[in-house]
């Protein structure tokens, strides 16, 4: 099974993904964790990509495609994956339909999460995440333990550079500019299973689950 998982920052993506893997018994691949974790270790491709995380902005395409290419390739991935925040743009969508129309898999689902802007907003500015796992809180409604301890892995809980108003306010930009698109691509072939990403996790968990049935 070969889900992408679409929607403005902030719609909930990372916090579903784990219901709809286990589902699926398919790996994670979130490419915004993947540039995360080559920035907290300093590899070249971290700080390639630092700038363009830090205020919002895309890491260019050539970048992520090779990047996405490898990962696809490792073991875990050959029956089937769900795709967080990949693809973005429409040059990444064509070269992931290439991609896998050379492998003779296509995209299963596309399910896109729906949330107002100023939903998003509020949800970014009030989260925090696990620097080693990537669990994820929010400040008012789920709230971190006071000691900033990852209850699951022990790692710092901190909260992310590009989650400052001005840097989130971009991201809705570039979303709207770049990756929105991807919704005609998508809806042109029948894959988009919307679901409204304003109700609790637990109802947008059951309403996904219902779309991809
Ligand atoms: P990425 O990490 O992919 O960020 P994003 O798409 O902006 O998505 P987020 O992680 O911000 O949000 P989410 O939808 O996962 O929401 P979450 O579940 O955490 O990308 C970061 C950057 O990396 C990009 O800006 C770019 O620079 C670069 N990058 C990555 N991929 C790239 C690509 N393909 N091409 C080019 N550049 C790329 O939830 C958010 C908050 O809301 C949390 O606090 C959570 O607890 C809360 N919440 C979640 N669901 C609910 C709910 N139902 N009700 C109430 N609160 C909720």
């Amino acid at each position: 099974m070969i889900i992408v998982l679409l929607g403005p920052p902030g719609t909930g993506k990372g916090t579903q993904a784990a219901a709809i893997c286990a589902r699926f018994g398919v790996p994670h691949v979130s490419t915004g964790d993947i540039f995360r974790r080559n920035l907290a270790e300093g590899t070249p491709l971290g700080l390639k990509a630092k700038g363009y995380m830090e205020t919002g902005e895309l890491v260019p395409d050539a970048l992520v495609l090779d990047l996405v290419a490898d990962r696809l390739k490792e073991p875990d991935c050959a029956g089937g994956f769900l795709l967080d925040g990949f693809p973005r743009t429409v040059p990444q969508a064509e070269g992931l339909d290439a991609a896998l129309a050379a492998a003779g898999t296509p995209v299963d689902h596309v399910v896109l999460l729906e949330v107002p802007d100023g939903t998003v907003v509020e949800r970014l500015s009030g989260r925090r995440v696990c620097r080693s796992c990537g669990a994820v809180w929010h400040a008012a409604h789920n709230p971190p333990p006071g000691d900033m301890k990852c209850p699951k892995c022990s790692g710092q809980i901190y909260q992310r550079a590009d989650d400052a108003s001005e840097a989130v306010l971009n991201r809705l930009k570039v979303y709207a500019r770049q990756t929105g698109p991807l919704v005609g691509h998508y809806d042109a072939r029948g894959l988009i299973r919307r679901v409204d990403g304003t109700r609790s996790p637990a109802e947008v968990e059951r309403a996904i689950g219902a779309a991809l049935a």
